[in-house]
């Protein structure tokens, strides 16, 4: 079986390793790229059956390393001999195999015989891929950490607050995380008064695109505002939201498994895929962050408000949602509650006619407490811990044990 090769790296290395991979038996370098765009479009035409890449080759990424895997390709990562941090970054971006640029012909005929019809590693796994010298990089800690989206109808129900509470409550006990992965109009920093301009979200994204991202890294990008509570601060300017791949904010959760028990996301409303009808389908969507986290989560909380309207919409919005979560666990919650819009037995019953289910927690409308806890940066439960409202949401925790058998 001959293997059509395309070949992308860096200038100087190009005309070396072209001699040497027409050496080894099976390959045939049918293409010297000049740049990534020349080698993904190669790719896209079909081509090749292997890429050969460099890790210095300008713009690769874990997204193209991806596509080029998702347009039927092989792919083996080159990198300088003593470079250590490029031969790491290629396997966590799920190469099949590594080698140095001044490996001997035995050795790539070793790598192309191991290549098999096997596709290429997870990133996830590729952190295993064979290390200097033929040993093994550091396996990763196992991913136990939970992770619990929280999610709601357009029209602001209190996704953030909720998502604040149930983080800060859950810290308590466990180690955890809270990351704003709302892609549309982040605002979580504003809660807990992190009003600086760095974005945890994209200093994480990038380190996972960069290949850098292990649990210390994923430790530095978040802030830490209490004794077992981090925070991943969101884009802040929603114009960023490009920067946030869906490969990255997943291999960005999987870290987050590793480094606490708990994550809470905070999201953003819309989850159409619409995005996918675009001619480009590597385009960056930005829905894509919403749909990654429900995706990935073992709970979802779900957050509609009280109200006509916002019923509405939370009802309206089960019709998205359901195939997005296909049958993970959801707890959901009605936020500001309050006598003039509806009594409780009253919401209790539009949601069951509606919905097919009662709320699982009602959460009381008070402006006063919540603008308390707003000034000074700090979670209700924390600023007012006597009040109605911090009572009702202590309960949100026992909830997504039950429904996430998250243990105590
Ligand atoms: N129970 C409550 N009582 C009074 N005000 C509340 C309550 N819950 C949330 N709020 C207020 O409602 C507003 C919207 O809440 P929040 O930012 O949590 O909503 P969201 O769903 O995250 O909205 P966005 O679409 O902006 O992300 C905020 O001003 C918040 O302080
Ligand atoms: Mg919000």
């Amino acid at each position: 079986m001959t293997r059509d090769v395309l070949l992308a790296v860096e200038p100087s290395w190009d005309a070396p390793l072209a001699a040497t991979l027409s050496r080894v038996p099976g390959l045939r370098v049918v293409r010297r790229c000049v740049d990534l765009p020349d080698l993904l479009g190669a790719a896209e035409a079909g081509l090749g059956e292997l890429a050969v890449v460099s890790a210095g080759l300008r713009d690769l990424d874990r997204e193209c390393v991806v596509g080029l895997q998702e347009a039927g390709l092989q792919v083996v990562g080159v990198h300088s001999p003593a470079d250590e941090g490029a031969e790491r970054r290629l396997a966590q971006w799920g190469v099949s195999a590594t080698c140095s640029v001044e490996d001997p012909l035995p050795r790539w005929e070793e790598v192309v015989a191991g290549l098999g019809a096997a596709p290429g590693p997870t990133p996830e796994e590729g952190a295993a891929v064979d290390g200097p010298a033929g040993g093994r990089l550091d396996p990763l800690p196992e991913p136990t950490g939970r992770v619990v989206a929280v999610w709601g109808p357009p029209g602001a129900p209190g996704r953030t607050t909720v998502a604040v509470e149930l983080a800060a409550l859950l810290a308590r006990r466990s180690e955890t995380m809270l990351v704003d992965a709302d892609t549309h109009a982040p605002g979580l920093g504003q809660h807990l008064a992190l009003l600086e301009e760095a974005s945890g979200l994209i200093a994480a994204v990038r380190a996972s695109e960069e290949g850098r991202l292990d649990a210390p890294a994923l430790a530095g990008c978040a802030r830490r505002v209490g004794e077992r509570l981090r925070v991943l601060t969101g884009i802040g300017r929603a114009d960023r939201w490009p920067e946030v791949r869906a490969g990255a904010l997943e291999d960005v959760l999987g870290m987050a498994r590793r480094l606490v028990d708990l994550v809470v996301v905070d999201l953003a409303s819309p989850v159409e895929d619409d995005e996918v009808l675009a001619y480009d389908t590597r385009a960056p969507r930005r829905n894509a962050a919403a749909l990654t986290v429900l995706g990935a989560a073992d709970l979802v909380v779900v957050v509609g408000g009280a109200d006509a309207v916002a019923l509405q919409r939370l009802i309206r919005s089960t019709d998205v949602l359901d195939p997005v979560l296909a049958g993970t666990p959801q707890v959901l919650v009605l936020n500001r509650t309050r006598r003039t819009a509806a009594r409780e037995p009253e919401l209790q019953e539009t949601a069951e006619r509606h919905l097919g289910r009662r709320a699982d927690l009602l959460l009381p409308e008070d402006r006063a407490v919540v603008d308390r806890a707003l000034l000074a940066g700090r979670p209700v439960v924390e600023e007012a811990p006597r009040s109605a409202l911090a009572r009702r949401l202590g309960d949100l925790v026992g909830l997504v044990d039950t429904r996430a058998t998250m243990g105590a």
